[in-house]
């Protein structure tokens, strides 16, 4: 059992294998929370609640003269705006009569096995074999209620949140905030970790001690971003990778968000994730019932790589679905860098041929084989084949592929649309422009409406239509743009608040559709890169292409950032040509082979003109790779270096969850004349087992794990080794 109810009293305390997170019905039925973290058994947390009368703290009326009841300084759990609480709040409403105000009390509950139902139109954590706890506040003056739901994933130390706002007034009232979570915390020697980044550069993790005052992250963007990751961490200011406590947050959507942690004036901290109040309102009729998107809370008291090995398990095994959830997913030769636009059935077929002899499993056609689609000023919207680049047509193609022994991936960006296209030229309202402003064009393309279910439709029919016309078995869902000048003809003018998450609940139902009308068919999300990297895509999409920035070197950066919450499985990872594209950078073939490991594996790159030996190269590592796959996908991964503060060299490993086998890989950062001496201290193996590294010795756990591997001097900038190590015992 992880869920405990003491109704006598009002206690709700989780428990998961690690943790323990309690609340509690408090006066006038002010829903509290009071503990969230190590283990605690057996324990009525009330005791910690400190009622001190605070000067400008208000009290409920129904206090009377007790002046130290406040909604300003009682830990809350889901917390309204405009009734005392001067806080950041979970929820804000504009009332019928026009007030901004709600004063939410505890109503009821109910507790179930399982973690149904799901939510509408809203991907979810997954999960048969865990507890739900539902608890109904209801405002203390109107008809309104808000349902906390709480799904207990007791052996991943889990615990998902999300909530039910029902208008049961005779009248509509306007959300104007609706946040997933928020974990009141009594003190404030935190820190708070996010992960910014830009375009070719995603997820660098930056650590900051809170200070009083809101220290927040958030997307606008119409998409999580490049910019900012639905992902944020709380952690103690001793808190390393391998000891102290931890909360990470992150967040099952894809669109915009707010995440932060707002320091009191007594010093409490509130941590909190949700949708982005900023462009949001949502008119809730009466009888409606508005759904919000789930936050996923994990707890480590074991520091921040066992944060990260629970988030990978729980993404792996409960966010990732379908056929290709934990199956090796195809080692993949892409021809994006290899000839972006300019491309026809023949360079393709070359490409194809010479990555067939190597052991590649796909050929991915990215952008530009379809409409008008010769550069990136045309084209999108219309996803019929181009047979005058594709001579023969995409079924030939895709035939003559397969008989080479590859299968055959496809790029799509279904989200957009180009002016010059006969979708806009037919449909220039289905373009997200607000009437009487020129919109703003970027990457000379404008976005598709996806509120509006006849443009949903439009691209569900044309997409199937190019998913049944051959043996297609992978696609690309590319978003190369972000959303501006959001305003609909769909809804009035009192609902455009609504358009934001409107499109991304269009952009679900239309990967709902496909993904259940093609099942077999592995789809990889992508934005530009990663700039759609969250938890809500990968319900659809269980890898997703990392970043366009294919350098080896700033990969290690951002593939560093980028495990902190999601595992190698979903990361998209490729060796490109050198200098590289992005960077101009030269490294060694072997490094941008070890670097693209930890991921998905592929390439990118014409491999028809690399020479015989490296080809022999390419064709051991992806022998290497496929050999590794579960390993790497389903091991625990931890980092041992952090790039962004050792710039001598970067190290990572994985271990497999039997602790027989371990990869450690190493990339030499700057090469450097007569180095220091340099031993690698191996994470996670069993300290009285005997192993053997890269076949040779006799070592024990512990001597590897405490006396480390010696690396040999390397003498040049970039240079790579891996160690694999197994058990000889
Ligand atoms: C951005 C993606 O990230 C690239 O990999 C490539 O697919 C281009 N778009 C194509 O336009």
């Amino acid at each position: 059992m992880a869920i405990f109810i003491d109704e006598k009293n009002g206690l709700f305390t989780l428990h998961t294998e690690r943790s323990t997170y309690q609340m509690k019905v408090g006066p006038f039925g002010i829903f509290l929370h009071l503990y969230y973290g190590a283990k605690a058994e057996n324990t009525d947390f009330s005791y910690r609640l400190q009622m001190i009368d605070r000067g400008f703290s208000g009290n409920p009326y129904q206090a009377d003269n007790d002046r130290t009841i406040s909604l300003d300084s009682l830990p809350l759990e889901y917390p309204a705006a405009g009734t005392g609480d001067f806080r950041e709040s979970c929820l804000a409403v504009i009332q019928a009569d026009g007030s901004r105000a709600a004063d939410l009390r505890y109503q009821s509950h109910r507790l179930f096995s399982g973690k149904k139902p799901e939510l509408p139109g809203l991907p979810s954590v997954y999960h048969d074999d865990c507890q739900t706890l539902e608890v109904t506040l209801k405002d203390t003056s109107t008809q309104l209620t808000v349902t906390l739901c709480y799904s207990v994933i007791e052996k991943l130390d889990v615990i998902t949140r999300s909530a039910r706002i029902v208008n049961g007034n005779k009248a509509a009232v306007t959300l104007d905030r609706a946040l997933s979570c928020c974990l009141d915390f009594p003190e404030h020697p935190y820190d708070l970790m996010t992960f910014h980044g830009k375009h070719a550069m995603e997820r660098i993790p930056e650590r900051t001690p809170l200070r009083y005052g809101t220290t927040s992250v958030d997307s606008v963007r119409g998409a999580s971003s490049h910019q900012q990751n639905p992902f944020v961490i709380l952690c103690g200011r001793d808190t390393s990778e391998e000891q102290g406590d931890c909360y990470g947050v992150a967040f099952v959507y894809s669109g915009n968000f707010l995440a932060g942690a707002q320091v009191d004036q007594i010093g409490q901290t509130r941590l909190y994730m949700g949708l982005n109040p900023e462009n949001f309102s949502w008119q809730l009729e009466p009888g409606d019932t508005f759904t919000v998107p789930e936050a996923v809370l994990c707890f480590s008291d074991q520091g921040l790589s066992r944060l990260s090995h629970k988030l990978h398990r729980l993404i792996r095994e409960h966010v990732c679905r379908g056929e290709y959830q934990l199956a090796r997913r195809p080692v993949l030769i892409n021809n994006w860098e290899a000839t972006y636009f300019d491309f026809d059935e023949q360079k393709l077929l070359t490409i194809a041929k010479n990555a067939a002899e190597l052991g590649i499993d796909m050929l991915v056609m990215d952008d530009g084989w379809f409409g008008s689609r010769n550069g990136d000023q045309s084209g999108l919207g219309d996803w019929t084949v181009n047979e005058q680049k594709l001579k023969g047509g995409l079924r030939s193609l895709v035939e003559r592929v397969n008989a080479l022994g590859l299968s055959f991936g496809i790029w799509f960006e279904p989200e957009m649309v180009s002016e010059d296209s006969d979708l806009y030229r037919a449909h220039p309202d289905w373009a997200l422009a607000i009437p009487g402003r020129e919109p703003v064009r970027s990457r000379y393309q404008l976005v598709l409406d996806m509120s509006r279910p006849e443009v949903v439709e439009y691209l569900y029919q044309s997409m199937e239509a190019v998913l049944t016309s051959a043996n297609i078995q992978y696609v690309k869902w590319d978003m190369n743009r972000h959303l501006s000048d959001v305003w609909s003809s769909a809804v009035p003018a009192g609902r455009q608040g609504e358009i934001s998450h409107r499109y991304v609940l269009g952009l679900y139902s239309l990967l709902d559709r496909l993904l259940k009308r093609f099942p077999n068919v592995l789809f990889e999300g992508c934005s530009g890169g990663g700039g759609r990297f969250d938890l809500g895509m990968l319900c659809y999409t269980p890898q997703i292409w990392c970043s366009d920035n294919t350098d080896a070197i700033d990969r290690i950066s951002i593939q560093y950032g980028t495990s902190f919450c999601y595992p190698a499985s979903t990361v998209g990872s490729h060796v490109s040509v050198c200098p590289n594209h992005q960077t101009g950078r030269t490294t060694p073939l072997s490094t941008r082979g070890v670097v693209a490991m930890a991921g998905t594996f592929g390439y990118e790159l014409d491999i028809s003109k690399m020479s015989v030996e490296e080809k022999e190269e390419v064709r051991r590592q992806v022998a290497f790779f496929k050999e590794h796959a579960s390993l790497i996908a389903q091991g625990e991964y931890d980092r041992l270096t952090n790039p962004l503060e050792n710039h001598r060299y970067a190290a990572w490993q994985f271990v497999s969850r039997d602790q027989r086998q371990a990869l450690v890989c190493f990339v030499l950062l700057q090469a450097t004349c007569n180095p220091e001496p340099l031993l690698l201290r191996v994470r996670g193996l069993e300290p009285g087992r005997m192993y053997a590294v890269n076949g040779q010795g006799n070592y024990s756990g512990s001597a590897l794990m405490h006396g480390g591997i010696p690396v040999p001097f390397l003498y040049e900038d970039f240079a790579s080794l891996t160690f694999e190590i197994q058990a000889i015992s």
